[in-house]
């Protein structure tokens, strides 16, 4: 069994992880909009990925005698004026994502559970490349997305974006 607050994080975080894939289905909504759907279906991946995080927490909840409840899943709320907006919205909402992580972690730490710390070793590792490909995002976006030849680039190369199932052997 785990502590009662980390575990109540810990379940905490599925709700964060399950609005993350509705956050990003959004962004794939506005960018089908748009009609950019190479950045529509790389937004769409994420959440796909977002949505695993969630199964994984929710399993090793499961797997140590914990009984997991939902909550409500916010609204997504953000208006884009420019192209750049999601992509940048995105990079915040994953720092704050890594945020949280750090949290039970800490909190996994001050406990000496170290079977969840062990657990999150992998969400420390997904939190620095997801924060890393929001950002490579942001600069490609910058450097050739203001023309539209750059855009049309960009779109193609994010369509090509494969979903492999996030699993904590990774
Ligand atoms: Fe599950 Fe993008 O953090």
């Amino acid at each position: 069994m785990l502590e009662k607050n980390i575990a109540e994080l810990l379940n905490d975080q599925i709700n964060k992880e399950l609005y993350s894939a509705y956050l990003y289905l959004d962004f794939a909504n506005y960018f089908e909009d748009e009609g950019l759907d190479g950045f529509a279906h790389w937004y769409e991946i994420q959440a796909q990925e977002e949505r695993d995080h969630a199964f994984m927490i929710r399993r090793y909840l499961l797997d140590n005698g914990h009984r997991v409840t939902f909550g409500a899943i916010a609204k997504p709320d953000k208006v884009f004026k420019t192209h750049l907006d999601p992509l940048e919205a995105g990079l915040e909402h994953e720092k704050y994502v890594t945020s949280l992580i750090t949290a039970i972690y800490t909190a996994a730490f001050a406990a000496k559970d170290f079977k969840t710390m062990q657990f999150l070793d992998w969400f420390v590792k997904e939190q620095g490349e997801e924060e890393k490909n929001a950002d490579d995002l942001i600069k490609k976006m910058k450097l050739f997305g203001s023309e539209p030849k750059g855009l049309y680039m960009l779109n193609q190369e994010l369509s090509a974006r494969v979903y492999t199932p996030a699993t904590a052997a990774d």
